[in-house]
C-alpha cells in the first residue's frame, strides 16, 4: 500500500507540474479527488482491511487528501498571479497619451457651413434638393436663359466631356431639375460643387461650392428676396446685417442684382477685410427671368419667383476668418480641425 501511495503521489505532482492555465487545474482535481478519482479508488479498498489498518490507512489518505487540495489551491494562486501580469503587459494602456492630439475627425467648414445655411432655409420652408455634377448644356445653360451664342457662357468656362456633357458651372440648373419635380408654389434650395475652368489663386479654385435658392408663388416681388436674404445673412454671422442691391447682370433673372453687405467690421467705414469699400459682395440674385419659368412649365403670367446664389466657400471665408480658398480644399486634417465645433 506504501508504494501505491508514492506513485499517487509522483504521479500527481507530475500531472500537476504539465498544467499551465487556471481552467486546466479543474481536471487535476476530478482525476485525483474527484467522485470516481484516484483517492476515492482506494479508499473504497479500506472495507477490506482489518480496523486498524484502516484506521492507519484512512489516516494517509485524508492526509494526501489535504495535501492535494492544497498543492491545487498554491498552484491555482500561482498561475492566476501569472496570468495577471501577462495581462497587464499585454493590455496596458498609456495615461499619459493627451486625448485632445487623437486622430478623431471633424466636419470641414464648408460643410458646416452648407449645414448652418440648409437649417436656416428648412426652418423658412424650403426643400433641399440635389442636382449632378456632371450636366447638360441644357440644364446648365439653354433652360437658363443661356443658348449657346450667348456671351455669359464665356464667363463660365468649364470642362466637357466628349460625348457633349460637362462639369456644372453653377448650382442653377438645380433650379430647372426643381421645377420639373415639384409644382409652384415652392420654395427650393440646391448646395453642391460647382466647377470652372480657373487658374487657383488666393481666391479662386476650379472647384468650390455654391448654395442655389428659388422661390415661386403668385405676387412674389423684391422685398421677399429682401427679406430672405437678410434673415439668411443676419442667422449665419449672428448679427443684424444690413444689405443693399446693385443692378447685376444674370441671364436668367430680370432684374437682377448683386447683393452687398455692410461690412460687420467697420460698419462701412472702410476696412482691409471688405478692402476699402464699406460693402461686401456676396450674392447673386433677382427676380426669375420669364424664359427660366417656361422652361419648367410655369406659367410666368401666373407666377413670379425671386432666385439667388452664393458661394459657400466665400462665406466661410469670411464666418471663420480665413484669408486664401487653396487650405479649404486642400484636405490637411489639421486645418478643417481649426473649425470643430464637437
Ligand atoms: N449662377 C450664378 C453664378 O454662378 C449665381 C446666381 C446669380 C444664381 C443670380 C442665381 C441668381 O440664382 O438669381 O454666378
Amino acid at each position: 500500500m506504501e508504494k501505491e501511495f508514492q506513485a499517487l503521489e509522483k504521479a500527481f505532482h507530475q500531472t500537476l507540474d504539465t498544467i499551465k492555465q487556471v481552467k486546466d487545474l479543474e481536471g487535476v482535481k476530478t482525476q485525483f479527488l474527484g467522485k470516481k478519482g484516484k483517492l476515492t479508488g482506494m479508499m473504497k479498498q479500506l472495507k477490506d482491511l482489518s480496523n486498524e489498518k484502516k484506521a492507519e490507512i484512512g489516516k494517509k489518505i485524508n492526509q494526501l487528501k489535504g495535501e492535494f487540495q492544497s498543492s491545487i489551491q498554491e498552484k491555482s494562486n500561482a498561475l492566476k498571479k501569472t496570468e495577471f501580469q501577462l495581462k497587464m503587459e499585454n493590455e496596458w494602456i498609456d495615461i499619459t497619451i493627451n486625448p485632445y492630439e487623437s486622430d478623431s475627425g471633424s466636419i470641414h467648414p464648408i460643410s458646416l457651413v452648407q449645414q448652418r445655411l440648409e437649417d436656416i432655409f428648412v426652418a423658412m420652408g424650403f426643400r433641399v434638393l440635389d442636382g449632378p455634377h456632371i450636366e447638360t448644356e441644357y440644364y446648365n445653360f439653354e433652360a437658363l436663359n443661356i443658348p449657346s451664342y450667348h456671351p455669359a457662357r464665356d464667363m463660365q468656362d468649364t470642362f466637357y466631356f466628349e460625348d457633349g456633357h460637362l462639369l456644372r458651372t453653377h448650382t442653377s440648373p438645380i433650379q430647372i431639375r426643381g421645377m420639373e419635380t415639384v409644382k409652384p408654389p415652392f420654395r427650393i434650395v440646391g448646395p453642391g460643387k460647382v466647377f470652372r475652368c480657373e487658374r487657383t489663386d488666393a481666391s479662386h479654385d476650379s472647384c468650390f461650392h455654391q448654395f442655389e435658392g428659388m422661390m415661386v408663388d403668385r405676387n412674389i416681388s423684391v422685398a421677399h428676396l429682401n427679406y430672405f436674404m437678410k434673415t439668411m445673412l443676419a442667422e449665419i454671422f449672428e448679427s443684424e446685417v444690413e444689405v443693399r442691391l446693385r443692378p447685376g447682370y444674370f441671364p436668367f433673372v430680370e432684374p437682377g442684382f448683386e447683393l452687398d453687405m455692410l461690412c460687420l467690421l467697420c460698419k462701412g467705414k472702410g476696412c482691409k477685410f471688405c478692402k476699402q469699400v464699406g460693402w461686401i459682395e456676396l450674392i447673386g440674385c433677382g427676380m426669375v427671368h420669364p424664359n427660366v419659368l417656361r422652361s419648367g412649365n410655369i406659367d410666368p403670367v401666373e407666377f413670379s419667383g425671386f432666385a439667388f446664389g452664393l458661394g459657400i466657400d466665400r462665406l466661410a471665408m469670411m464666418k471663420y476668418d480665413i484669408t486664401d480658398i487653396r487650405p479649404l480644399h486642400g484636405g490637411n486634417l489639421n486645418f478643417s480641425r481649426l473649425f470643430s465645433v464637437s
